[in-house]
């Protein structure tokens, strides 16, 4: 594999830090961009920046400085995002600006700037499909909207099909799935891939769209209660605080370790069969959140029961896990088993100070009747 001098936004961050070590690993130059958002990173820089790489403390949307940051660049993972579900539906600003201009930014100086950039890999989510796919056992494949208030009011978790109101069964969402985001976080990912893929075939730039599924591991950021359910039960456990559970916990969702999801990205730069095309990154397994937050209870050796609330989100899908035929094809194959990626997840977690935010969030949310 040749040598490649690398750009990674984001890559002081979660996924993005794992990114880094793994291409510095393979003998490439590496160079981050990171604003250190204080939600992510609190007042101190990680402890896991890897040496080999240079970090520019930058936000990306300040176009200026940006532009020195690509000179002699050959390929951008485009990682840098704010990431919260729930918080986007009421902070609309922050995530539009961030996410959708921020990455505006980067492509306005990569078409207007001189470069040498031919790839670019954005990081997307399979938040942009809405609900998964479903099949009804008299319809067969439908396609499901959101569920109505009504149905939730009631406590009818379960998703009906459209047409014979029946229950509907969940299966694989594949990349022809319509797209319906249902948060302006899945949104803001929408533009982000939607931008990224139309610039670069605009300016012959090769790009890619990896729609990332639920992703763990270690250095998920345990005090940020907006994203990843891993890490929100995990600071729970840790304060001897059960996990809360919405609805009845049997929703379903599709959790890729993050060693798998460097390896699709490393697996794209290296091939162009993968060049301006969009692709599901998961395990192709549904696991519910009921199941997630028990392994993690068990794994901290700790015998507190979850809470289910049974309550409602406002936005949140009932089930989505991928279909990864497209990028199998490419030679992707998901190789960590939940069991052992989250046995890792919790011998780093055991370690880390954890504060418990999650009533906070909560709390935000049922102010403005974003929960019920
Ligand atoms: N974690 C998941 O389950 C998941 C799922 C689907 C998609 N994604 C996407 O993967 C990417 C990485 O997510 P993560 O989980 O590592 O999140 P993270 O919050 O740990 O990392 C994001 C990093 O981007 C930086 N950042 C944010 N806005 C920036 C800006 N304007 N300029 C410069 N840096 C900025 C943050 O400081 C942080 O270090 C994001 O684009 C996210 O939307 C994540
Ligand atoms: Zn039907």
């Amino acid at each position: 594999m040749p040598t490649r001098r690398i750009l990674v936004t984001g890559g002081a961050g979660f996924i993005g830090s794992h990114l880094v070590d793994k291409l510095i690993e393979e003998g490439h130059r590496v160079r981050v961009v990171d604003n250190f958002d204080k939600q992510v990173h609190g007042n101190t820089k990680p402890s896991h920046l890897n040496p080999e790489a240079e970090y520019i403390e930058l936000d990306i949307r300040n176009r200026d400085k940006l532009k020195r940051c690509i000179k002699n660049i050959d390929a951008i993972f485009h990682q840098a995002a704010v990431v919260g579900v729930g918080q986007s539906t009421y902070q609309i600003e922050r995530y539009i600006d961030n996410n959708i201009r921020g990455t505006a930014a980067l492509l306005d100086v990569l078409a207007n700037e001189k470069n040498s950039v031919k790839k670019i890999i954005v990081a997307s989510s399979m938040s942009i499909y809405g609900e998964g796919s479903y099949s009804c056992p008299k319809c067969v494949k439908v396609e499901c909207k959101i569920r109505n208030l009504e149905q939730l009011k009631k406590r009818i978790w379960e998703m009906k099909c459209p047409n014979c109101g029946r229950i509907v069964k969940s299966v694989a969402t594949g990349e022809s799935k319509q797209l319906t985001p249902t948060s302006i976080y899945a949104l803001t990912k929408l533009q982000q891939e939607q931008i990224t893929l139309l610039v670069g075939k605009t300016y012959g730039i090769a790009a890619v769209a990896l729609r990332y599924f639920n992703v763990y591991g270690p250095r998920q950021a345990l005090s940020n209660p907006y994203t990843g359910v891993c890490a929100i039960f995990s600071s729970r456990i840790k304060c001897n605080r059960e996990p809360l559970i919405y609805e009845d916990g049997l929703q379903t969702r599709d959790f890729i370790n993050v060693k798998d999801i460097v390896a699709a990205n490393l697996l794209v730069l290296n091939n162009s069969k993968a060049d301006y095309g969009y692709f599901n990154v998961g395990t192709g397994e549904a696991v519910s959140i009921l199941t997630i937050a028990q392994l993690l209870t068990k794994l901290y050796k700790k015998t507190i029961a979850p809470k289910i609330i049974n309550k409602y989100r406002i936005g949140d899908i009932r089930h989505c896990y991928s279909d990864i035929t497209a990028i199998k094809k490419l030679g992707f194959k998901p190789t960590v088993k939940l069991e052992d990626g989250l046995k890792e997840l919790v011998a780093w977690g055991i370690n880390e100070e954890a504060r418990d935010l999650s009533l906070v969030a909560n709390r935000e949310l049922a102010k403005r009747r974003l929960r019920f």
